[in-house]
Formats: C-alpha cells, sequence, structure tokens
C-alpha cells in the first residue's frame, strides 16, 4: 500500500483497521504535544515520566511511539526482550538533549570534582540521549524528568551530594530556587566547561548545564504581564523549562501531565493561561469547551510535529509487512548494549526514588 495520496480520512482509516488486525500486540504511546489526531488513535498519552512507565509495563510487540526520539529511546532502554520499538520520523529529535553528550558530560563533572568538597552526583533530565543516561548510571547518578525533579534532586543533596544537572538550565535553577538554595551554591557551567565565577565552589550545591529548551526560552516576562492584563481572572501555569523568572511571575508550574491534571480538575468557567507547547495548548483549549485556556504566547516544538498520520501509516504497516515476512521494520530504534545498562540503570534509580522504593 502506498499511502502517499491517502486523505487525512484515508490514513486514520488505515490506522485503526490495522490496530484491529494487530489487536494486543500493537500499542500507541502519545506525548501530550502530539498532534490531536495521532492523539485520537493512541493507546494512551503521559508526560516523559508517565510514558516512559506505562511503556515499561505493557507486553505488546510492538511500540510505534509518538513522541521524539529521546522519549523512544528510553522506551528502548527499559523494554523486555522481544519487543520492538518504532518511532514514525527519525528526524524527530530534540535541541536541548543535542547540547550535550557522554564525553562532554565527563569532563564537566571532572572540573566539579576539582574544585568541590563534596562527591558529585550527576542527575540528567529525560530530555537528553542514551549516552548521557548511560554517563549518570555508571556514575551513581539519575534520570529525573520535570515532574520529579525536586524529588529526584532533593534525594542526592539529602545524602551530602552535590549535584551536575544537565541539560536544562532552566528546569535546575527552578528546583534550585523551590529548594531554597542560595544563590552562591548554584553555578552555571557553561558549554565551554567553564563555570560561573563569583560562586563558592567548594561547598556549591547544584552545577548547572547551559542547556534549553527552544520552545521554552521564547516565554517573556512581557507576555506574563500581558496574559495578566487580557486575562485578570486567569491562572497562569508554565512549563518549569521556562526561566525561573517567568516560573516565579506565574502562579504555577509542572510538567504536561500535570498541568492536564490542573485544568481537568478546576471548576467550569475556570480561566487558565499556559506556557508550554502550542498543539497541547490549543488541544486542551478544544477538549475543555467549558473554560477558558489561552496560549502565553505561541510556541510550537518543530521536532514533536514531525509525527504525523502518514508516516506513523506508514510504520504501522512495515509491522503487518514484517509478520508476513515482507520486510524489515521501520525506523526501530534500538540502544546499543553498552549504553543499555547504564541507561537503564539511572531510568530504574529514578523510577526506584519516585515511588518511594529502598535504593
Ligand atoms: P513533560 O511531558 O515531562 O512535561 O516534558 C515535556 C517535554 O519537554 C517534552 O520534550
Amino acid at each position: 500500500m502506498n499511502f502517499e495520496n491517502y486523505t487525512e480520512q484515508q490514513l486514520i482509516e488505515y490506522i485503526k483497521e490495522a490496530k484491529k488486525r494487530l489487536g494486543e500486540r500493537l500499542i500507541i504511546p502519545a506525548h501530550h504535544y502530539i498532534r490531536r489526531e495521532l492523539v485520537e488513535l493512541s493507546d494512551f498519552t503521559g508526560d516523559s515520566y508517565k510514558l516512559a512507565v506505562d511503556v515499561s509495563r505493557t507486553d505488546a510487540e510492538f511500540i510505534v511511539f509518538c513522541g521524539v526520539r529521546f522519549m523512544a529511546e528510553s522506551a528502548s532502554v527499559l523494554s523486555k526482550p522481544g519487543q520492538h520499538i518504532l518511532l514514525p520520523e527519525m528526524d524527530a529529535g530534540c535541541p536541548m538533549a543535542e547540547m550535550i553528550d557522554e564525553e562532554t558530560a565527563t569532563a564537566a563533572v571532572e572540573k566539579m570534582r576539582n574544585v568541590c568538597d563534596n562527591e558529585i552526583a550527576p542527575i540528567v533530565y529525560m530530555n537528553s540521549y542514551a549516552d548521557s543516561k548511560s554517563f549518570c548510571g555508571r556514575n551513581g547518578g539519575a534520570v529525573c524528568t520535570s515532574s520529579n525533579a525536586y524529588k529526584i534532586v532533593s534525594y542526592f543533596l539529602n545524602r551530602g551530594k552535590s549535584v551536575f544537572f544537565f541539560p536544562d538550565y532552566h528546569l535546575g535553577s527552578n528546583v534550585a530556587d523551590k529548594l531554597g538554595i542560595d544563590n552562591s551554591l548554584i553555578v552555571r557551567v557553561g558549554r565551554d566547561l567553564s563555570l560561573e565565577k563569583g560562586k563558592n565552589l567548594r561547598d556549591a550545591k547544584m552545577f548547572l548545564w547551559d542547556g534549553f529548551c527552544p520552545v521554552h526560552q521564547e516565554f517573556t516576562i512581557g507576555d506574563v504581564e500581558d496574559a495578566r492584563s487580557l486575562y485578570p481572572d486567569a491562572t497562569i501555569i508554565v512549563h518549569p523549562e521556562s526561566d525561573r523568572k517567568i516560573v516565579g511571575l506565574s502562579d504555577m508550574s509542572g510538567s504536561t501531565q500535570q498541568i492536564l491534571n490542573e485544568i481537568t480538575e478546576s471548576p467550569e468557567g475556570a480561566a487558565w493561561v499556559v506556557g508550554t507547547e502550542l498543539t497541547f495548548v490549543d488541544r486542551i483549549n478544544m477538549t475543555f469547551k467549558d473554560k477558558t485556556i489561552a496560549s502565553l504566547r505561541p510556541s510550537p516544538c518543530h521536532d514533536m510535529v514531525k509525527i504525523n498520520l502518514y508516516n506513523t501509516a506508514v510504520a504501522i504497516q512495515s509491522i503487518e509487512e514484517y509478520l508476513i515476512g515482507k520486510g524489515d521494520l521501520k525506523n526501530e530504534i534500538n540502544v546499543n548494549k553498552k549504553l543499555r545498562e547504564g541507561a537503564r540503570a539511572a531510568l530504574n534509580r529514578m523510577i526506584d526514588i519516585v515511588e518511594g522504593r529502598d535504593i
């Protein structure tokens, strides 16, 4: 079947029929930033933590992951033997994840060890590739996501360690703020490995890599001021990948799932201004017709949008053909054994800390 001339409706019909044919052998998880038409076809949605956990608990043989590459990679790392993870478009990446790699993280930690009295625990944000996660797993650290960064960082600080938090400067900075860490003990680490001047390096609590998310980097103080005057009764909720000043001026912050939960639980007539990715804000605006939901500033993710009905149908078709011996799986995500072990340890450490298991 060649989907090139298929209409949107025909692609939807194909995916629905293929899902019936494949039954429990196929699941389609979708991140909240994914296009609405795919979210409607998906088996479940979530923020990056919920997706990682939910996917790791499924026994489906084929997982067509509607999200970006680092998410599919994490699903692959946590998968069981015999499971196949497919990403509809390999080019759906993440600029922030590319702002560091294992080699650079190794050199950065070495610099910290030379100046700081405490042991350094590396904590990598989910928005990173398997080499960075593997580095953390092998060095006693953990992964974190926006929904649990506070908990993960606290876990290590409470054990007397200092933290290297990467690659998102802003999420790290927001956690440091919430923890009340003195500014002199928070050190920005430049991409040239320079350590911020004028800080107390010996006692530093958090070293923050200078990475950022281009979507959330867009929000300005002016946007918050405009939202306050346009929607005086609205609650402003933003994603913690936004600058600390934006989070400070807003009423709440949280992961995509936490944003969705807050809006779902709010009473009829509630008004919200949401500071995160545009496709998601548009979708919740259409879902909650009894509430006012406005975007802090329209800021789309140019990678999530690359996952569409067409390439999802192509990925699913490759499964159907593979099962009758007519071809290979399209865009299967595999993480090599060496990286997989460390990355798995770092992901599982996150899940254990969040779920309160004694590690
Ligand atoms: P969460 O879904 O965990 O809030 O993260 C959003 C994101 O950064 C996706 O790239």
